[in-house]
Parts: C-alpha cells; structure tokens; sequence
C-alpha cells in the first residue's frame, strides 16, 4: 500500500512526544547491545570448580572402526550435512539425500506433509521416507542413516492416542523415582510405534522463577529433587547406558535440556539472562547433569538462555570445557530452535561461533540450507579447523552407532514400529493414572474429601471437561492450542473420571460449567485454573492466575453461600496466588496438568459409598506456594507441604487479599473493545499524520468526520470498536509508548491474531506494524465481508521478513483500508488460535 511511509512518521512522532513526556531519550538499538555486551570475565566459566564425572559409554573398537573408515569416505559436504537439523516444516526426504542432513525434528507445530495432527500410521511412513532417502548412495554418497528428534515430553505428546503424562511439575510432586523411569521406559516404546529415535527430554530445568512459562516442564524448584529424578528418565527411555543397540530394544537417545539455567533467567524471562554466580549455575542449575552424564544420557541440548549477558550457545567455556572436558560428556550437542541466531555476532543464516563453541548439532529448522552453505563455505575457507568439524561428526556417528541405526533398517522394520495399540495402551494408561494420584497435592480439606460415591456430586468449572486444558502446552500442537477432547481418543476427562466413580459407588455426578443445578448436590467439585501455553506465552509479570480465569471463584462463592461444600480442583503449571479460591472453598486440591488420565483425580477425590478413601493423597509441593502474586511476603506454604487424610484437622486462617484485576497476559493488546493498559488505539489519515487521533471515548469521529467509532457487542456487551469508514484512506492502530520486542515470537512463528467482523469490505486492506525507527511494513490481506466475527492470524514472520526491526516495536498492529469500509474490531493479540490464517502477501 501507498501509505506506509506516512504512517512511520505518525509512529516516530508517538515515539518523540513518549520520550519528551518522560523526559528521557528513546533507547537505541545501538545502546541496548552495548549495555548486553559482556565484561571480559562476565559469563566465562572456570571448569576446575565443577565436579567430573564419568561418561559410561565406551565406544566399541569396531564401531571405533567403521566410524573412522566412513570418516575418512566422507567429503566436505558430507560432514557438514551431518551437522545440521531441519524441521519437518521445511525439508523434504530428497533434501535430506542430497545434503546428507544429520538430523530432522518435528517442531511443536509441524507433522508429516505439514499436518501436526496427522494420524500415527503417517507419521511411521514418513520415518520410512526420510530415512530411505537418507542411506540412498546411487549418487556416490556414504548414505549416513538420520535421527528424527521430537519432543515427546509428557508421553508421545505430539501424537494423537498416545499416552499423556502428567507434565513434570506434577511428577515433581509425585516424590517417586521408579515411577519416573517407568514413564519413561512406556515414552520410549510408544515414540517407537510411530519409528522416531530420539526424544528432546528430560527437561532438567530448576525453575527458580515461576513467572517462567516454561516452568511446568522443571520437576522442581529443588535441584536434589530435579537431580533425583533425571538419571531415572534417562535410563526409562534408553534403557541401561552400557546398552550398544538401542533400536533392537524398546528404546530411544534422549536429551537433557536445556544446558544451563534455563529455569535461571531473571525475572523467569523465557530465553532471558541468568546474572546469577557460577557457584549457584553450578550448585542450582548444573546439579542435574551429573546423573544424567552417570546414565549415559546421548544428547545434551543447549539453552536459548545466556548466563552473565553471553548465550548458552556461543559459550565456549560451558559447552566445551565444563559440559564435555569436565564432566566428560561424550554424547553430542545439539542448539536449540535458531538459538545460533540470538549469539553475538551471529545471524539465523549463519553462526560458525556456535561450532566453535562446542555445538555439535544445529537446530536449523527453517533456516538448515543457509547454515549448511555458510558452514561449507567457511570450513573451505579454513576459518573453521577440520579438527572441529570431524569432532562434531564423529560424536553424531557415534550415538548413531550406539543406537544401531547403522543396522536397524527402515524405521517400520524395527521392534514395536507399527505396534498402533501401544499408543495408548492399558499398561501405559495405567502408569500414567498412578501418576496422576501421586502427583495430586491437597492444600486444604475442612472435611468434604474424599467423597462419597454414594451421594450427589456437581461437577462445575469450565476446565472440567477438557482434555487439552489439562494436558496443558506441549501437547498435540506447540502452545496446545487449536484442540479439544475429540483429539484424545481414549483419554479420559476428569468430569468423565469424576462421573464413572460416582456412578460405581451408586451415586450420580452433574457437569454444569457454572455452577447451576436442578438437584441440589451434596457437594461440588469446581476445576479452575491455567489454560494452555508453552514457550513465553506462559510468561507472566507476577504470580497470579489471569483476572480472566477467576471467573469460577464466583461460582465457588455462589456454591458455598447455599451450603453446598466446595471442593477447589486447580489445573495450573504452576504455584500461583489464589487466596480467593484457598479462601472460599473448603477443600482444595491441585492436580497440575495431569494429562491424558483424569481417572488418578477421581481415584483419590472419590472415596468408597460411604466415603471412606480408595487412595490417599501423597503428592507435595514441588515448589513453594506463594501468599501474594510477588512473593514478597514469602511462602503460603512451602515446598514439601501436602495434606493426606490423616492430617489432623485445623481451622482455616482467612488469607489477605490481593488485588490481581490487571494480571493478566501481556500479550494481549485490545480485549473487548478496548486497549490494554499502557495501549492507546488510533484512527489516523495515513497521507495527513497530523490527522491522528486517539479514540478513547465513543461514539467518536475522526478524519473529518470520514470515520466514525462505535461501540458493538461482542462476547461482552460493547465488546467491540466499530469503524465506519465513509471513504478514502484509514488506518486504526495499537500502539504502546513501550517498544515491545517481539523477535522470539516471530522466530517462533506466533501469529497476530485480530478479531474483527467486516460488515463492508474496502477495497484493499493491509496489516501494517511499526518499529520505535519510524520504520513501517506491511503485508497486503484479504477481509472479505462475512458480517461475522472472525479471529485472523497473520505470522509475525511475515513482517519480519519483510525487514521489520522486531526487537523493538511501537505499532504492532495496524489496519489500513482504502476506499472506505465497516469494520470492527474485537481483540489484538499473540497467540496461535486463528480461526484463518493469513498468507504473507
Ligand atoms: C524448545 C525446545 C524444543 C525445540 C524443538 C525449542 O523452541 O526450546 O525445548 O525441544 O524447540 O521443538
Ligand atoms: C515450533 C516449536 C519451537 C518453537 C521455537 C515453534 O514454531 O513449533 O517446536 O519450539 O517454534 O521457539
């Protein structure tokens, strides 16, 4: 469109009159990264006060061998080839050929023939096709078999029927080491069906903050507890580490993530800074690693974090000396998602600083091409020594050796591959649901637990029925969105799990999500809590559960002033503030995110028909439970705190208050018609930029009356701004006197979702987003009118590639119309839930 430069000087102007009000100057790019760059010592790591270990695995003399012969047959190319990862998005079997790529992952959104949820049997083909292309040599290549890695997290969690398993925070709380290995051992055998060989788990994080979204994937705050529990993972999904074939027993490599402190950000940043000690990196964060080196883990993959201002990937002194000198580690190093972009110096396309400091593997997903063609060109150059690249390799060969992929053939040959009733099996069903009980962790019972199943249960609550909700990010879909119970064959919901051990006991259930009822029951259970997110989607500016999910404590109350005992049941990835729901309810448990078998909640909820326990609570906190959304005022009670039936009963002390109503997801720019705070929405003539202006009241006009703004209903009432736009050119804007950097979310592939109804289409459209530069892109879309709401998603990656400067965003969602039109719009935000997504133009 036309108009895009005049709109970049409106934007500069907002940016100039912010800094004048505040009487500060705007901070450059420039002095942002003069302000990251590190001290000479800062960030660097002395290996002597790190503890040594043992690497277990002895390479065999004739894999020793046949690694070195193939070695010295390989070309260049080859070697290079082996040091890449691509994504499924974005690679075919013939790229695979061709480059002799190392290594394929699925990324959280990306299946087979770009379907995530493509159904098991496809994903077992395209094993076959890729690894079939992989060990072609017709044209005269070494035909080096590939490893596809997934992150099979909580079970085979990208694939439908499969079990899920409670999220690590939950396991946290089950204080059970051989459980852990025998989740991981069913893990194993499940990915196996479906012919992939490696699993980006066990997440040894140490959350330390749990604004951190990620923080549901750590087991615990508690690095002895983490500790405890890694070694057992490891050794679940790769059965013993002196095992050489792997892929002739129930197994796969795993992947202990992310090297280090990545739950050690400040502030719980997702891919932040840890400024913290090398004594508490080592002490906190580090501790995991020994007994996950002690079983032989194969794969350590490093953190997008940076420790003292230097990333994770580009530090030398952490992933060469201390991760492989030091603690020995003979497996190889894989990056994380274009975390090689993110070091210093380095761009997505290229980055030999992260070879260079002891990647072995780079996690290229959409960008393996220009990395492989970069590394090429620079190992010819002699910019990067031989030494390093047959280091590299010869690491990759040797986990592929110990795998026995040399041997394995075709991936749907091998033992369990194809096995389609493994996914999802009883045996596995079953370990899941005990995890499920011992992971539960009872806050508070003024008596109403366990229940009796011979009585009348309400079941209320809009998480009651919702599989997704309770498996939580990570599953099926990347932030575990777009999903519902029908992708869950074979799951059980907790209402349904609820309503089975109600109706065995000879009593009955009712789901009524808000709490209304025909018969009065004798008690009511109310599932509350987090909805789905993964990576810094889940990240929060303090502890509280989002103002909008509160919406069931008043449904509690309502319950409870009719005498109706209130059981709370919490579905979170987190410890959060909730005394409003601690305070009403008179029991209160928190499931976690238990996955796919709500079944282990009923277990110890329902007790006999006469009520009398099946299964006692035995889950504790993983983690300290905060008493205000900061934690300023320490814990409301402290990690190891969980009550059983036996607990001797005591009077509830009324908790304070705090007021929560502006918590909520910072990635939400415009909720029901109305800017979020800090936000201001503009109406403005792109070829006149003093022509803007900001609509705070309505009805409004603007443009001389070209424009005119209402309120309409929408989900709320006046949930939406209307606008008319008589002719000509118009542009309607969010904007924040706070840049926002919104680069890990372009990385990402996020979308930015609008709602918006278009009752009459202009004649052309564009989304627009403006950087604090004064600099504006924007990308041509197609709003036809439908007279219906409809939630849009543009990929971010489309204004990025067009050159927009994420890190520092003014103007994150523009809508420019020509030739008049009638709009309205509903909500601005980040997310992945389009109901249409937009093409980049
Ligand atoms: C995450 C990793 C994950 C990888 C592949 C990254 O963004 O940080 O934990 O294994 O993507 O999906
Ligand atoms: C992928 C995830 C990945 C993330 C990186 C997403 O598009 O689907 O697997 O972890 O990007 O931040």
């Amino acid at each position: 469109m036309k108009f895009a430069r005049f709109l970049a000087s409106s934007v500069a102007a907002l940016a100039l009159s912010a800094c004048m009000q505040s009487g500060t100057l705007p901070e450059t790019g420039a002095s942002t990264l003069a302000s990251a760059e590190a001290t000479p010592a800062a960030g660097v790591a002395d290996p002597a006060i790190w503890p040594e270990y043992d690497y277990p695995v002895t390479v065999p003399a004739q894999d020793a061998a046949m690694i070195a012969g193939l070695l010295s047959r390989m070309t260049l190319e080859e070697k290079i080839g082996q040091l890449v990862q691509a994504d499924l998005c974005c690679v075919t079997p013939e790229d695979v050929r061709r480059y002799n790529l190392g290594s394929i992952l699925v990324g959280g959104n990306s299946g087979p023939d770009g379907n995530d949820l493509a159904p098991a049997p496809d994903w077992l083909a395209a094993a076959d096709a890729f690894y079939a292309e992989s060990v072609d040599t017709s044209d005269g290549g070494v035909g080096v078999p590939i490893i596809w890695g997934t992150d099979a997290v909580h079970g085979h969690s990208n694939i439908i029927g499969a079990t899920i398993f409670p999220h690590n925070i939950g396991l946290g709380a089950a204080r059970d080491v051989g459980l852990i290995e025998r989740i991981g051992a069913a893990t194993a055998r499940e990915i196996r069906v479906t012919g992939q060989e490696w699993t980006f788990a066990p997440t040894v994080a140490v959350p330390q903050d749990f604004r951190w979204g990620r923080s549901y994937e750590g087991y615990s705050s508690n690095p002895e507890l983490v500790a405890s529990y890694v070694g057992a993972m490891v050794r679940g999904l790769q059965g013993p580490p002196n095992n050489q074939d792997l892929l002739s027993g129930p197994y796969v490599i795993a992947s202990t993530k992310h090297f280090l402190a990545d739950g050690g950000t400040d502030g719980g940043v997702d891919q932040g800074d840890s400024s913290i000690s090398e004594v508490d990196l080592r002490d906190i964060h580090g501790l995991p690693y020994g007994p996950a080196i002690a079983e032989g883990v194969a794969t350590v993959m490093v953190s997008f974090s940076s420790w003292q201002g230097v990333k994770m990937t580009g530090n030398r002194s952490l992933v060469t000396d201390v991760l492989k000198d030091r603690f020995d580690f003979g497996g190889f190093v894989v990056s994380d998602w274009n975390a090689h972009g993110q070091v210093a110096g380095c761009t997505n396309e290229s980055c030999p600083q992260a070879l260079m400091a002891g990647i072995d593997m780079y996690m290229a997903p959409d960008t393996w091409r220009d990395i492989y063609d970069d590394l090429l060109e620079r190992a010819r150059g002699g910019e990067i020594p031989m030494e390093r690249i047959d280091e590299a390799v010869t690491r990759i060969l040797e986990v592929k050796a110990r795998l026995g992929l040399f041997e394995a053939g075709a991936p749907s040959t091998r033992p369990l591959a194809g096995d389609y009733d493994l996914l999802g099996a009883a045996e596995h069903r079953a370990i899941a649901r005990e995890a499920v009980r011992k992971s539960l962790v009872l806050l508070r019972n003024d008596g109403p637990l366990p229940l009796a199943s011979g009585s009348r249960l309400l079941v209320a609550g809009d998480g009651a029925d919702d599989i997704a909700r309770q498996s939580g990010g990570w599953t099926l879909s990347w932030q575990g969105t777009g999903i519902d119970n029908s992708h869950f064959p074979g799951a059980t919901s907790i209402w349904s799990a609820l309503d089975a051990a109600m109706e065995e006991g000879g009593g009955t259930a009712e789901l009524s999500p808000d709490g209304s009822f025909t018969t009065r029951p004798d008690a009511a259970v109310v599932v509350f809590g987090e909805r789905p997110y993964a990576e810094f989607q889940g990240d929060r500016a303090t502890l509280a559960l989002d103002a909008e999910l509160t919406g069931p404590y008043e449904t509690m109350r309502n319950l409870q002033s009719q005498g109706i005992p209130v059981i709370a049941l919490m579905i979170t990835g987190r410890p959060l503030y909730v005394n409003p729901a601690l305070n009403t309810a008179d029991a209160f448990v928190v499931a976690w995110l238990p996955g796919s078998e709500g079944g282990g909640v009923a277990d110890v909820l329902v007790g006999d028909a006469e009520g009398a326990p099946r299964y006692d609570f035995s889950g504790k906190l993983p983690a300290a439970w905060p008493l205000t959304p900061d934690m300023e005022d320490g814990a409301l009670f402290d990690y190891g705190y969980g009550l059983t039936y036996s607990s001797p009963a005591r009077t509830w002390q009324e908790l304070p208050l705090s007021d929560t109503a502006s918590a909520s997801d910072s990635r939400v720019w415009f909720a029901d018609g109305l800017p979020a705070a800090a936000w201001s929405l503009h109406v403005t003539d792109p070829s006149v930029p003093t022509s803007q202006i900001r609509i705070t009241t309505v009805p409004a006009t603007a443009l001389d009356g070209r424009v005119s703004v209402t309120a309409v209903n929408h989900v709320v009432q006046e949930g939406a701004r209307r606008f008319d736009i008589a002719s000509g050119d118009a542009a309607m804007s969010l904007s924040t006197f706070n840049p926002i950097d919104i680069t890990r979310e372009a990385n990402a592939d996020i979308l930015l979702l609008f709602t918006l109804k278009v009752d009459e289409a202009p004649e052309s459209a564009a989304i627009a987003m403006g950087a604090a530069s004064g600099e504006m892109v924007e990308n041509a879309v197609e709003l036809p009118a439908t007279g219906q709401f409809v939630r849009y998603g543009l990929p971010l990656r489309c204004l990025r590639d067009k050159g927009l400067d994420m890190t520092s965003v003014q103007a994150p969602f523009v809508l420019e119309t020509e030739g008049g039109g009638d709009v309205s719009l509903a909500e601005v935000r980040l997310g992945m839930d389009a109901e249409r997504v937009l093409p980049c133009s």
